[in-house]
């Protein structure tokens, strides 16, 4: 595998991320909440599960495609749904989306995306779309309608923010919404004339910081500036009757995110979804949450086959996706993995993360003696 990064694991992504970034925008890619025990706690949960090969099943040929949602992917992997990337990356969504498609797996686009859907509607490739509430329901509505419009194929509501959470550091940073410039991020940002040059320098040329894009004309803000009445998202009051509003709305596939409770995944199989996200969102919603992998099994058995199960939360390597499907998930997604080869090397570098993340998961594959995708069950667990 040609690697012209200096880069052979997603760790080496990271560290190259974490020297162009500057600290605000660094934390807020990688932190959790909190005491950040729930990030220590994903990773653990991964590294607890073992496997136990099989020898002497030839595989020689392994074949890690698969269907996700009734689409076809290169990988059993997504790029799940990441906010801000326009900060690490000028136009970063866009890198994100195009490796994406060249690497043949689904990209869900943000609804705290930087950029217009519509900026999407040249690429090709498969495109899901991530939806957060705001307190003008209609805006949500709109925005989901624009998503079709598209083409986008699924859409994914993310339900594990029922309030913003306590990123502390944002605030420290400056880094919250409104962005605010102060004596620390001030220095730290001039401290970073690379990432200053070539992600604000090029907005600028081209007329201003990003905007929150996805809402009408007249409520858009610059990054730098609140939001405006109505504009905010509002979670707080969401109730399964919303999400049947939003499953007659949405023809295509009706996905929910950051499911961690068999109760809940039954709920969703009720209710007409084709599929849940085990996902304690990177560890940046609660922080004392179960992992994503430990909450898995009782969702996939709560679901019996009925809708599709994916998964994320922590995984960094193509081993981590191997043991949530042995587990019985259909796919699993990444948010940082791809964001660290976003923020050191733009599209290069997320193709490199999705890249080493692709052979990784068919060496796995080949040394439990599994040759395909659907062969992939519990027994490859020790
Ligand atoms: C910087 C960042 C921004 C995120 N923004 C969103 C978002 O806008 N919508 C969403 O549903 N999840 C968001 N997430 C959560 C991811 O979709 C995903 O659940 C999480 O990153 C998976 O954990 P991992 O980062 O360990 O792979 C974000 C995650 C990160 C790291």
């Amino acid at each position: 595998m040609a690697d012209t990064l200096g880069c052979w694991n997603i760790a080496d992504l990271r560290r190259k991320a974490r020297a162009r970034l500057p600290l605000g925008v660094w934390e807020y890619l990688e932190r959790g909440v909190e005491d950040e025990s729930g990030m220590a706690r994903n990773r653990e949960a991964f590294d607890r599960l073992t496997f136990r090969p099989r020898v002497l099943r030839k595989v020689d040929r392994v074949d890690t495609c698969t269907t996700l949602l009734g689409s076809e992917s290169a990988l059993p992997l997504a790029i799940a749904p990441t906010g801000a990337a326009g900060m690490m990356w000028h136009r970063g969504d866009l890198a994100l989306a195009k490796a994406a498609a060249k690497a043949g797996v689904p990209f869900c686009i943000s609804s705290a995306s930087m950029m217009d859907v519509e900026a999407f509607a040249r690429i090709d490739g498969i495109r899901w779309f991530q939806l957060y509430m705001w307190e003008n329901r209609e805006l949500s509505f709109d925005v989901v309608r624009r998503a079709q419009a598209i083409g986008c194929e699924a859409l994914f509501v993310t339900l594990d923010l029922p309030v913003p959470p306590n990123r502390e550091y944002l605030w420290r940073n400056g880094f919250g919404m409104p962005f605010q410039l102060n004596g620390r991020n001030l220095a730290d940002i001039l401290a970073h004339p690379r990432w200053l040059a070539s992600v604000i320098g090029r907005y600028m040329l081209e007329g201003g910081l990003p905007r929150q894009a996805n809402l009408p004309e007249e409520l858009r803000q610059s990054v730098v500036r609140g939001a405006k009445p109505g504009a905010l998202f509002k979670q707080d009051d969401l109730v399964w009757e919303d999400i049947a509003r939003l499953r007659e709305l949405w023809p295509g596939k009706l996905v929910l995110k950051g499911v961690l409770h068999p109760g809940d995944a039954s709920q969703a199989v009720e209710m007409g979804a084709d599929g849940v996200v085990v996902s304690n969102h990177g560890a940046r919603s609660l922080d004392h949450s179960v992992a994503a992998i430990d909450a898995l099994p009782s969702v996939v058995e709560a679901v019996g086959g009925r809708i599709s199960v994916l998964l994320d939360s922590g995984i960094r390597r193509g081993s981590d996706v191997v043991k949530a499907l042995a587990l019985g998930a259909d796919g699993a997604m990444v948010g940082r993995a791809t964001l660290y080869g976003l923020a050191a090397a733009g599209e290069a570098g997320v193709t490199r993360a999705l890249d080493l993340l692709g052979a990784e998961i068919s060496r796995t594959m080949a040394m439990l003696g599994l040759a395909s995708v659907e062969v992939i069950d519990s027994d490859a667990l020790g």
